[in-house]
């Protein structure tokens, strides 16, 4: 067979930290070892079962059999602006500023292609979701790495990015409730964010997956920042918060011009989310309220229960203020957070290292609390 060389942007891109896990655990799997796996942030619990009921339905539907319009449909489009004004108090066009997407990595990706030129820079935290570097990845753009510092609360500080940088750069990612931190971002952050984007011209893209994931504290989003919808655009997820992470559906909202620039090469690329699978999203926004209030309890269940396992195991610097991640400082007579993960695996458990999300998530490793109490015991006891 012949060999074909790969486009050379690809050369920039590092292996997918999660598949190298992958292979790792599978190859222990088939070996008959029994694993508890705290990598991946993909929830155990059942999605809402009338979500289910009406894909299945709306699946049945000649309409919802065909191409989906590009934009969305209305029912969606419309279910998002009332939930996003119920949640936010925010009042969004549902033709302008309303982009339905297939999961939020894809939408987080391509608003690269489109607003994206070579050599120009993409700011992006570290840690942080490693989906923000294939934007800069696929259009050529470079990447600076904003570090996030515990010392810090993991919030950026903007007096620290060379001018250069600010003068050159195009799009901002940053992503609070942050994975893997668990990091909140304070109104007055938001606020000086916005204030330092208008300033320079740079987009906002900001990855608001895990607004539902909150304990004490309601996330914000950006657009209730005066100025922001100058400037940003938001992406949300049903993966997290309705446990939906396989139907792949999300949406951006935010800046016409932003929606407008990344409809176009969504255009040129897919052909719209699955119309039955747009149905159940909008079902899930209009009436699974109650499903999220009780996915929150079950999940600070856990974080509660394995924080504590924790500390009592002597675990520094243990944060958990949202999502359902645990953020955790390695042990001190540990080199690295692979070498720490490699020495879980050997207990049975897989847990992602923190370089994996960017050099500053050094030092740190991530658990995903996607297990039920059980299984949580359980690693506990092999840590
Ligand atoms: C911070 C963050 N953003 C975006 C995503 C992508 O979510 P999806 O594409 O399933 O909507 C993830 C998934 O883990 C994430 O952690």
């Amino acid at each position: 067979m012949k060999e074909f060389k790969a486009a050379s942007r690809l050369n920039r891109i590092a292996p997918y930290l999660f598949a190298e896990i992958d292979r790792k655990k599978n190859a222990l799997r088939k070996k008959g070892v029994n694993l508890i796996d705290l990598s991946i942030g993909d929830p155990d619990i059942p999605a809402p079962e009338k979500v289910v009921n009406t894909l299945y339905r709306s699946a049945k539907i000649k309409d919802n059999q065909k191409y989906a319009l590009d934009q969305g449909k209305d029912s969606l489009r419309e279910s998002i602006q009332k939930w996003f004004k119920k949640r936010f108090s925010v009042v969004l066009d549902k033709d302008g500023e309303i982009l339905p997407l297939i999961g939020s990595k894809e939408g987080l990706v391509h608003l690269g292609l489109s607003f994206l030129d070579s050599g120009q820079y993409v700011i992006v935290p570290s840690p942080g979701y490693p989906g923000y570097r294939g934007a800069a990845y696929f259009s050529g753009a470079r990447i600076h790495e904003l570090p996030l510092l515990a010392k810090k609360h993991f919030l950026p500080d903007f007096s620290k990015i060379p001018l250069v940088v600010r003068n050159k750069a195009k799009i901002i990612y940053l992503n609070y409730p942050h994975n893997p931190t668990t990091a909140l971002a304070p109104e007055s952050f938001l606020k000086e964010l916005v204030k330092f984007c208008l300033k320079y011209g740079i987009i906002i893209a900001y990855d608001n997956a895990y607004s539902e994931i909150y304990f004490d504290k309601k996330p914000k989003s950006i657009l209730q920042i005066k100025g922001a919808k100058e400037i940003a655009i938001e992406f949300h997820s049903f993966s997290k918060t309705f446990c939906l992470t396989g139907f792949r559906i999300g949406w951006a909202c935010g800046n016409r011009s932003l929606i407008k620039g990344l409809l176009k090469v969504k255009i040129n690329t897919d052909s719209g989310v699955f119309g039955a699978i747009q149905d159940a999203a909008s079902y899930a926004l209009d009436k699974e309220a109650a499903y999220v209030r009780e996915l929150r309890g079950i999940i600070k269940g856990r974080k509660d229960l394995f924080v504590r396992g924790l500390e009592v195991k002597g675990f520094k610097d243990v944060y958990s203020e949202s999502t359902f991640y645990v953020w955790a400082r390695i042990p001190s007579d540990v080199k690295s957070s692979v070498d720490f993960a490699k020495v879980l695996l050997a207990k049975g458990i897989v847990v992602t290292p923190g370089v994996g999300f960017g050099k500053y998530g050094e030092g740190f490793i991530r658990f995903a609390l996607t297990v039920n109490k059980e299984k949580l015991n359980q690693a506990l006891s092999l840590l």
